[in-house]
């Protein structure tokens, strides 16, 4: 399903590996727990979050960034495991971007009534490089819009196993999660969890 140019949603895509990945997410977690991180103007986030690979996101009192280390640990964030790496180049190269590589792997954790505001992916250093996005568990309402906060986003459910690219002319499209319902996942229970994939350094 086309979002717009340079964004595509691949249903399904990854819902045969959807249980070896959601215990590569729950690794990672052991590691690095989930939790809430504060926005620069000193709000909680609704979805906590934790990173694996080489740059994780963060974000605090000081401003978003990416980080070597997890703050929480001061460690390094745990490695990207093998299968989002795959996961991701083989997403992007269907959705006609080859070669991404991601170094950055942020895990959102959704639990009802959590959302993530519009906002525009534009950490990253190199902006030819497409985000792949991947739901598990709950679906959700995705907020897809325009390179300006103002233009309308469109609505696109998000389930279980889909996998959204966005790159080139849609690269830095203002996108975000409407709050979360309520209800029960088979192999999440009650919440989301979305990974996303990056190119950040
Ligand atoms: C994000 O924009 O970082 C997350 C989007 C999502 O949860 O699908
Ligand atoms: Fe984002």
């Amino acid at each position: 399903m086309i979002l717009g140019p340079g964004a595509v949603l691949l249903r399904g895509f990854a819902l045969h590996d959807a249980e070896s990945l959601l215990d590569a997410v729950a690794r990672i977690a052991r590691a690095a727990p989930f939790r809430f991180m504060q926005t620069p103007g000193g709000f909680r986030m609704s979805a906590s979050m934790t990173n694996a690979g080489a740059a994780g996101w963060v974000s605090d009192r000081r401003g978003y960034r990416y980080d070597a280390r997890d703050p929480d640990s001061g460690k390094p964030w745990p490695k990207l495991p093998a299968a989002f790496t795959t996961l991701a180049g083989a997403a992007a190269t269907a959705a006609r971007f080859e070669g991404f590589v991601p170094d950055a792997c942020l895990i959102n954790r959704y639990e009802p009534g959590a959302r993530l505001s519009l906002h525009q992916d534009k950490n990253e250093r190199d902006f030819s490089q497409p985000i792949v996005s991947l739901s598990l568990g709950l679906p959700a309402v995705f907020l897809f819009g325009g390179l300006t906060r103002t233009d309308t986003p469109r609505r696109v459910r998000l389930e279980h196993g889909d996998v959204a690219v966005w790159g080139g002319p849609s690269r830095l499209a203002f996108h975000g999660i409407a709050p979360l319902k309520d209800g029960e996942h088979p192999a999440t229970g009650r919440c989301r969890i979305n990974v996303t994939l990056r190119r950040a350094l």
